[in-house]
């Protein structure tokens, strides 16, 4: 907490650390009232360091020293500076053993880094900077040391102590207390430490490695939540097996723990094996959990897991380096659940989110590159461009390099660097080695923020057979880069004939076996490609499953975009000509008189969609979903919410009465008396059924009532029950919303993953969320302001989801908003960070409403003690 400027860090300013850290020793003693932590560091100067090593500088927050002792003598206080935030301990020799004894107080730790207490449980936090939130310590990824850690605590309260590794020692304390040591055999920054003490039951299992190693898995839950387990411990089975057979990487040590907590700031963490988990992003049942929960499980399981190499074994060398471990494990768990599910589908959620929420992001005030250059705060660095982006700079280099040399790169990666804390250029150096090709043009992705924008022109010439397109690249604009130069893109490309045929793609002189789709790599500001022998005009089919991270300008016509839409070989494609049109038809209405006409092909498109059982119904599934607004309020320049959501309103209301039977039918083929099935083809068909309920209830179709009131009452797994709840509550039929709403709540009151369906369902909704609602949210005995969990399913899915609410024009939701960012800062500035971002967008805005987001921003900005986090966001948006 602070109030003046917090200080910007530059990635230019790297220097190697001046001392290094062999080992650390620690012991914890947990008490109720506080821990007392026992640190014992063998330190030694860096050789590679140059000049004079100066004191030793260690960091600390919000920790009381008790003492420091230098090879075992006691310093006294003239040999150190204790400055908070710093420890310096003057005159230390080459190589010496230090050990500082802190005491710290776990049961008020509301930030949730570092060591804290979650129902009753101690966990810990540590990434990015929370270690030193427990002793001091040089906290900065490139400090690499094993690590020993004994924890003592009262047994009968807290029977279950875990750390990193194996457990090498246990044994009785005087006063009911017990201790476990744990050695982790391999060296590990600091942000990868774990400690838990709790009353957990432990779930068994085992996993023999692709070398016959037999390692024992083990998940911690509360007892309450035993039954929900077996997913997630599959789904680690699976990871396991496939990090094995795609990427040739072997688990190392010989047990590997999961760990649930309530209360947890992100979705998981992959500290070296002991993996902490969000609940909500490990726990499910059928009854419980829906599709889209089960799938997110499995990715993240699957994400922890991979860090395991791509993040533990080759770890960041410091922070700007945070995409070499999270943009490659994302491309990596993207690619397993495209292995485990649909490819087409997973690549369609992945680029809806890129296109909605990152390129938001790319084009906001918080706009930095896939490798920043500075920060104020790293906590506000996991970002969607860490990420995702990050995922798909890598999944290029995938696309260029191709199966085979991409796996010569990563093999040559994790081998070279095994052991290291190194950078993004490492990991494009491996790639380059391993495959022979020139990246360094491509690097210019982890540099230059901004979503390149492409300008596609074509032109068909009848008489030479020859189809010209035109392709021109412009890096936009960011906050403090511009002049950007073009980038490497790889960009799929296919042609297609009048009859829906694909047609061969023949660059100049080649011979007339060309193939079907091309992979065309722009490095210029412009290309021009001709291709030749064709003796129709072809209809592009442009950056076919999303190849780049890029948006494509082309005068799509309607008929181009309905004709890709059921001829499009590429599914992606297929979904994105339906995503187009239904855009382009959306904004037609934008300021049009009410009766304006609204385009009816879309809704023969969509009836050939519902008619057609042969299509593959996963991705009819998806192309049934409406673009969201908040996409819409990406595309456009000068937003009004309020007439986006009454366009996209009008253009359901017109599908929904126009398909009134087909909706039903398809309704109807959607229902057999089948086993709940996590099959892509199962998902689809609930999926369909949902979508077609939450249509025709949006209409006030009196027969689907019924159909939702049943299927609400019958079903045998929570996305058929919260699919008709959330179509009742999106609906006008008042009192069935609230039957159903407080029948839900009754049943799974004692559910906490469950009540934030609740909360999220009513605060992500136009009709159920409206500010007064939402405050009474807020005020329900369920709800907790120190759970994060709790807090994004009200406040963030008002902000989120609820578009039309939360941009209400007299301002009321930005207010809403600023307030409860102030009330967190102080006891959460991470999650108070995390909640600021929709104000951060005001300029994309109408003015009425860009002003008043503005106001709220000020009000936040003027917040006493206003934290670091919260500050850099908020002041970089003002700017
Ligand atoms: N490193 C975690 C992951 O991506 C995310 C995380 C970051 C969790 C910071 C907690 C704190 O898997
Ligand atoms: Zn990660």
């Amino acid at each position: 907490m602070r109030t003046n400027q917090p200080q910007t860090i530059y990635l230019e300013e790297y220097r190697v650390p001046q001392y290094l850290v062999e080992h650390v020793d620690l012991r914890f003693e947990l008490f109720e009232d506080g821990a007392r932590v026992h640190n014992t560091l063998t330190i030694q100067r860096n050789p590679a360091a140059d000049g004079n090593p100066g004191p030793l500088e260690l960091d600390g927050d919000s920790l009381r020293l008790e003492s420091v002792a230098l090879d075992g003598e006691q310093l006294p206080a003239s040999r150190y500076e204790d400055e908070g935030s710093k420890l310096r301990v003057k005159d230390v020799p080459a190589r010496f053993e230090l050990t500082v004894v802190t005491w710290i107080e776990p049961q008020n730790n509301t930030r949730l880094e570092g060591l804290y207490k979650s129902s009753g449980m101690f966990c810990t936090q540590c990434e990015a900077e929370g270690f030193r939130c427990i002793t001091y310590y040089p906290d900065r990824p490139d400090v690499m040391a094993r690590f020993r850690t004994r924890v003592e605590a009262d047994k009968a309260a807290y029977p279950v102590l875990l750390s990193n590794g194996n457990p090498v020692a246990q044994g009785e304390l005087d006063d009911g207390r017990h201790f476990v040591t744990w050695e982790d055999p391999f060296p590990k920054p600091s942000y990868l430490f774990a400690l838990v003490a709790g009353d957990l039951v432990e779930k068994k299992d085992r996993f023999t490695t692709c070398s016959g190693r037999e390692i024992d898995l083990r998940m911690y839950v509360e007892p309450r939540n035993v039954h929900k387990c077996d997913f997630a411990m599959d789904a680690l089975k699976r990871s396991m097996r496939w990090d094995e057979d795609v990427y040739g990487r072997e688990y190392d040590l010989d047990i590997f723990m999961i760990v649930a907590v309530d209360d947890f700031n992100m979705g998981a963490m992959e500290n070296k094996g002991l993996n902490i988990f969000n609940s909500s992003c490990v726990l499910a049942s059928q009854d419980t959990a829906t599709d889209a929960t089960f799938q997110r499980i499995e990715a993240i399981v699957a994400h922890e897991y991979f860090h395991n190499w791509s993040g533990n074994r080759v770890t960041c060398r410091d922070w700007f380096q945070l995409s070499l471990k999270e943009g490659f494990t994302v491309f990596r768990d993207a690619q397993f659940s495209a292995d485990m599910g649909s490819p087409t589908v997973k690549r369609i959620e992945d680029a809806t989110l890129l296109r909605t929420a990152q390129f938001a992001e790319d084009a906001g005030p918080m706009a930095h590159p896939v490798r920043p250059a500075s920060y104020m705060e790293i906590s506000n660095f996991y970002t969607l461009t860490i990420y995702e982006k990050g995922a798909e700079v890598v999944r290029m280099i995938h696309n260029l390099l191709g199966e085979t040399l991409f796996r010569k790169g990563s093999d040559l990666y994790f081998e070279r660097h095994d052991g290291q804390a190194v950078t993004t250029d490492d990991f494009v150096r491996a790639m380059e080695d391993a495959s022979g090709r020139d990246l360094s043009q491509f690097r210019l992705w982890y540099q230059q923020a901004g979503t390149p924008v492409l300008t596609v022109q074509d032109d068909y010439d009848q008489a030479e057979g020859i189809y010209r397109l035109t392709i021109r690249q412009a890096v936009p604009d960011t906050p403090g880069q511009t002049d950007k130069q073009p980038q490497h893109i790889p960009f799929a490309l296919g042609l297609l004939g009048s009859e829906g045929q694909p047609l061969p793609l023949r660059l100049q002189s080649e011979s007339p076996e060309a193939p079907q789709e091309r992979v065309l790599e722009l490095t210029r500001a412009e290309h021009c490609f001709e291709f030749h022998g064709l003796t129709e005009r072809p209809v592009p089919s442009l950056l076919r499953g999303f190849s780049a991270p890029v948006r494509v300008h082309y005068p799509w016509t309607r008929e181009q975009l309905l004709f890709l839409m059921s001829h499009d070989p590429d599914g992606f494609n297929r979904w994105d000509a339906g995503q187009r049109l239904a855009v382009d038809v959306i904004q037609s209405l934008l300021g049009a008189a009410d009766d304006a006409e609204i385009e009816p092909r879309l809704v023969e498109a969509y009836r050939a969609l519902l008619q057609d059982p042969s299509l593959d119904q996963a991705l009819v599934a998806k192309m049934l979903q409406l673009p969201s607004e908040a996409y819409l309020i990406e595309l456009s320049d000068s937003a009004d919410p309020a007439a986006i959501h009454r366009s996209r309103d009008r253009v359901l209301a017109y599908l929904a009465e126009n398909l009134r039977d087909d909706l039903m039918a398809c309704y109807r083929r959607q229902t057999g008396t089948v086993d709940y099935e996590l099959t892509p083809e199962a998902i689809a068909q609930r999926s369909l059924k949902s979508t077609a309920l939450g249509w025709l209830l949006h209409i006030g179709d009196e027969p689907a009532l019924e159909l939702a009131k049943a299927q609400y009452a019958e079903a045998d797994n929570m996305t058929d029950r919260l699919g008709a709840l959330r179509a009742l509550v999106n609906s006008d039929f008042q009192q069935a919303r609230t039957e159903a709403l407080a029948s839900f709540y009754q049943r799974y009151s004692e559910d906490p993953q469950v009540v934030e369906l609740w909360f999220s369902v009513q605060a992500g909704s136009d009709r159920a969320g409206q500010l007064p609602q939402v405050q009474q949210l807020l005020a329900h005995p369920a709800f907790d302001w120190k759970n994060p969990n709790k807090v994004r399913s009200v406040v963030g899915a008002f902000a989120g989801q609820n578009l039309a609410a939360f941009h209400n024009p007299d301002g009321s939701g930005y207010e809403f908003l600023a307030e409860q960012v102030c009330r967190l800062d102080d006891s959460n500035p991470q999650i108070a960070s995390r909640l600021v971002a929709p104000l951060t967008r005001w300029k994309k805005f109408a003015p009425n409403y860009s002003t008043q987001m503005r106001t709220a921003l000020e009000r936040v900005r003027d917040k006493p003690a206003l934290s670091r986090d919260v500050y850099e966001v908020v002041h970089k948006s003002l700017a």
